[in-house]
Order: C-alpha cells, then structure tokens, then sequence
C-alpha cells in the first residue's frame, strides 16, 4: 500500500547551505502491516512522516500511497487525502483546546466526509469508549490526563477508518503505565481494523511488539534483520 522510491529530502539554511536528512532508496508498507520505526534524535523519522502523509514535499522522489502518486495531488488533493486515509497521532497530542473530546473525534469525520453525518456522533462515541473514555466524552483536553488526551487523539486517529496511522512518538510524553496502555490500544486497534501503523518510537521494547522494525541511519532506512 506504501511505496516510496529514490526519496530524498533537504532543508534549506540561510545562505546556500541545506541540511540533508534523508535519502532513501526504497521504503515500503504492506497493507495492515504495524512498523516501528527507530533511529537516533535527528536521523528524520518526523520528517518521514510528514512526508509520508503529505504535510512535507520531498526535494526529490516518488511516494505511493493506495494507488496515489502524492506528489501529483495539489495541496487541496493532499489535504483530503490525508483526511480520509491517514490518521495521525503526535507526540503532544494535538487536539483542539476548545472541543470537547466528543467534539474533538467528530470534527475529524466532519473534515474527512468517510461517515455518514448521522452516523458520527454515535461513532465518534463507539471510539472514545473503545479506548476507555466512555465517561470523560463532554471534558475538554485541559480537563484531561495526557493520557487520556492521547486516547482521544487515537479515538480521533481512528475515526475515518484510515488505510494507515502515522504516529511520532504518540507515547513519548506519558508515564510509563499510561504509554504501555496507550501503545497497547493503539497497536491493538490497527490490528482489529486492519489498518497499517508506522510509529516512531526510542522505545526498544514497544518497537519489538510490532510486526517489524526499521531504523533510519545516515540517512537511509534499514530493516533491522538486514542490520543484524
Ligand atoms: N524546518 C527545518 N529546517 C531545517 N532543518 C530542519 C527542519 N526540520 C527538521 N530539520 C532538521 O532535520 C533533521 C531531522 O529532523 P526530524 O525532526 O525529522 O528528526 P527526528 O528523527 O524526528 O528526531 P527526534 O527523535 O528528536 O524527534 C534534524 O537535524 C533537524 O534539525
Ligand atoms: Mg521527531
């Protein structure tokens, strides 16, 4: 379901310099399928991601997404594409401060059009129950745990049933028993509903609990067994 080929990206600095984060031969995903991806602070995971959802543009490079070449689709394309196939789960959780979570969850089937709208209100609460929530549905994230803040923003992630979820980090910012709860929910949700998840993580062990590993270094990606 995921292809990338020859993908490279560069930022600029002043001047003329640039700074080269990533240079990948060849990156892909199978439909379902749940990547950890690791790699040192720096090596370009959350560049990865945001290339892979179509928030960056690469410098050079071609990704594949379900049959799209993103980088024919404009901005406009790109912004509905995402909304209807990605979900994204940030390490900060993201949500919108003034929405409910209930709001928060309905506001991306609104955005992403896949639900029927008579339909979202009681999904958007199928959701947050699924992830334990079934009794914070009218609390606004200063009113939550940044645990639960997380579960809301998979409750959201998860919304447009998504071909693929992109996380960075979604566990960085926890305790260690709310990020076991939270890895758990998110992994075991991808899994039930058959949608691919690439998450970033420093975490050797959460990494281990998914179907594969890669790792970005110098640049390139490498799939751990190669690593050895
Ligand atoms: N907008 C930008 N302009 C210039 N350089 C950038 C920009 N964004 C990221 N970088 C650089 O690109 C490199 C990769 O950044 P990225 O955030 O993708 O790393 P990461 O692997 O996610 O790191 P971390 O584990 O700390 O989150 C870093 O060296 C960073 O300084
Ligand atoms: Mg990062």
């Amino acid at each position: 379901m995921l292809h990338a080929e020859n993908l490279t990206k560069s930022y600029p600095l002043p001047g003329k310099r640039q700074v080269d984060v990533l240079n990948i031969s060849h990156f892909a995903m199978n439909a379902g399928e749940r990547v950890a991806l690791v790699g040192p602070s720096g090596s370009g995971k959350s560049t990865l991601l945001q290339l892979i959802a179509g928030i960056l543009r690469p410098t050079s490079g071609t990704i594949r997404l379900l049959d799209r070449q993103l980088e024919r689709l404009s901005e406009a394309e790109l912004d509905r594409f995402r909304a209807q196939h990605i979900g994204y789960v940030f390490q900060n959780f993201n949500l919108l401060p003034g929405f409910t979570a209930l709001e928060n969850v309905l506001a991306a089937m609104q955005f992403g059009k896949t639900v029927p709208p008579k339909a979202q209100k009681q999904r958007a609460g199928e959701l947050l129950t699924q992830v334990g929530l079934e009794h914070r549905l009218h609390h606004k994230p200063g009113q939550l745990s940044g645990g639960e803040q997380q579960r809301v923003s998979i409750a959201r992630a998860l919304a447009n049933r998504p071909a693929l979820v992109l996380a960075d980090e979604p566990t960085a910012s926890l305790d260690q028993a709310n990020a076991e709860q939270v890895f758990s929910l998110l992994a075991e949700a991808c899994e039930q509903n058959g949608t691919a998840l690439l998450l970033c993580t420093h975490d050797p062990e959460l990494a281990g609990r998914l179907d594969r590993v890669v790792s970005l270094r110098e640049l390139s990606i490498y799939d751990t067994r190669e690593v050895g």
